[in-house]
């Protein structure tokens, strides 16, 4: 028996003030139904069906692996739900629904309600909650025995129901078939004109199907999101469960409130992490790291022992004890390799720096090959773009390369040689030699008195 999970995501959230759809903002990287797709994952649900409609392509290019229902045009979240019964022909399991704007959605809760219908084989479960404030919640409303009766949308409320603060938090465990075959029923006869899916739980205890709900007492989890203050409070809570689930792993944050992590990031036992340091994308970090303060690194790799202070680090690795800033900006397809050491200001992009090299200071490295135990001089810079096409600079083991050097590439230093300081070096040195670039340095003794006594001289004239 295989499950499977309906995830609506055709609206438009007016509310958000956005050319965007609501579910495509993003959190930590994520966008609100990526963390929703995650959650009913994580739950052990087999298959995915998201329903797309305004802004549809947007959004099915920001999920992967899942498959997609268009609801081309918006009737209601019950219409929603029927658009995405094609995809699931022939599923014998359980279905589960959510909303996309439920970012906050822990697997735990989604599991719980599978759970509660597999035991209970109700056709229906559906997690409620007592909020504080229930307006704007469809309400769950029970017989005399206790068991879920209906859920009637706010606006439909009649004046002896609007006491029930008990609500329906838009999550729910079918039975497939049930669902589907009520779902035929549902009428647009209500305030709104608009197909509700609340509408089946009424259908299916009329058909003589029992509904049973979930009461959550996590309010948290069960907020939706319609405009920007909620999103960023979203954001908070979710950066929080992120930053403890790590915390509780063995990495230490200093402060935990001023630490972003996105959702794919992995973190070794007994890193420091520093404040305002932001680690997004498939970054993943080793064992014993320092990152931060004030770093971003973004689909990065890290190995054990590194550091990395003040700096930004984007599709790069850094080796095993490697050093990197303060204020280094590591571009995409930078290698450090063991114990290699990157500076203050310096800019590398599309190069490998050997084990054991360092460029400490002020320099910018592009399109490089480096070997090991390099040192590259203060304010050495590779001139790898002519105008028209970018080349490669190769520098042996071994090689020093003085301050202020200009690589001309493409160019050649071979193991063990030198460059002068101030040198720029336009054609390959052979390994073990020195190359220097620079006209003979000359002195003019006595140059200061004469000046003045000319000087001198030139006035009285006057
Ligand atoms: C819904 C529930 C309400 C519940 C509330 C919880 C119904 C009728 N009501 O109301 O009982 O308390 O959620 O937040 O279901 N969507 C589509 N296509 C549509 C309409 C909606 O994909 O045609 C999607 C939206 O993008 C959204 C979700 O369904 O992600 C919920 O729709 P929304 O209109 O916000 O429902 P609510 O009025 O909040
Ligand atoms: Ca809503």
């Amino acid at each position: 028996m295989s499950s499977a999970a309906i995830i609506l995501a055709a609206g438009e959230g007016k509310r958000m003030k956005s050319d965007l759809p609501k579910v495509a903002h993003a959190v930590l990287g994520r966008p609100l139904v990526g963390w929703v797709v995650a959650a009913a994952r994580s739950a052990g649900v087999d298959d995915v069906v998201v329903v797309t409609g305004h802004g549809a392509e947007q959004v099915e290019s920001l999920v992967p692996d899942v498959r997609f229902a268009r609801q081309d045009e918006q009737l209601g979240t019950g219409h929603a739900v029927a658009c995405a019964e094609a995809a699931l022909e022939g599923l014998d399991g359980p279905v589960v629904v959510l909303a996309g704007d439920v970012p906050l959605i822990r697997p735990g809760t989604v599991g719980r309600l599978i759970e509660e219908r597999e035991r209970t084989g109700a056709a229906c479960v559906l997690l409620s909650v007592e909020f504080s404030d229930p307006t704007g919640y469809g309400r769950v409303v029970r017989d005399g025995d206790g068991a879920v009766e209906a859920v009637v949308e706010q606006r439909d409320l009649t004046q002896d129901l609007l006491g029930v603060r008990e609500c329906n938090v838009g999550v729910y465990c079918f039975d497939a078939r049930s669902l589907f075959s009520a779902l035929r029923e549902v009428e647009p006869h209500n305030a709104q004109g608009e197909y509700y899916l609340t509408d089946v739980v009424g259908i299916m205890r009329s058909a003589g199907l029992a509904v049973a709900a979930v009461a959550s007492d996590d309010e948290e989890e069960s907020h939706g999101i319609n405009d920007r203050v909620q999103l960023a409070r979203v954001a908070g809570l979710l950066r929080r469960r992120v930053n403890a689930a790590h915390m509780l792993a063995g990495v230490t944050m200093t402060d935990p409130d001023l630490v972003w992590v996105g959702p794919d990031v992995t973190i070794g036992r007994d890193t420091v992490i520093e404040p305002m340091t932001f680690l997004l994308g498939s970054t993943t970090v080793g064992e014993r790291c320092v990152i931060g303060p004030d770093s971003r690194l973004t689909d990065s790799a890290v190995a054990d022992d590194a550091l990395v202070d003040s700096s930004v680090v984007v599709g790069s690795r850094i080796g095993t004890g490697a050093s990197v800033g303060p204020r280094a900006y590591l571009r995409a397809g930078t290698v450090l390799c063991a114990g290699a050491r990157v500076g203050t200001s310096v800019e590398i992009k599309k190069s490998t720096i050997g084990a054991g090299s360092k460029v400490p200071h002020l320099s910018y490295i592009g399109d490089a090959e480096i070997g090991e135990g390099v040192n590259v001089g203060a304010g050495t810079i590779t001139c790898n773009y002519d105008g028209w096409e970018k080349h490669t600079t190769r520098i042996g083991d071994g090689a020093f390369i003085g301050s202020d050097t200009m690589l001309v590439a493409p160019v050649e230093i071979g193991a063990g040689s030198a460059t002068g300081a101030g040198s720029t070096i336009s054609k390959d040195v052979p390994p073990g030699s020195l190359a220097l670039e620079r006209t003979d340095m000359r002195i003019v003794e006595g140059w200061a008195e004469k000046r003045r006594l000319e000087r001198e001289r030139t006035k009285d004239e006057d």
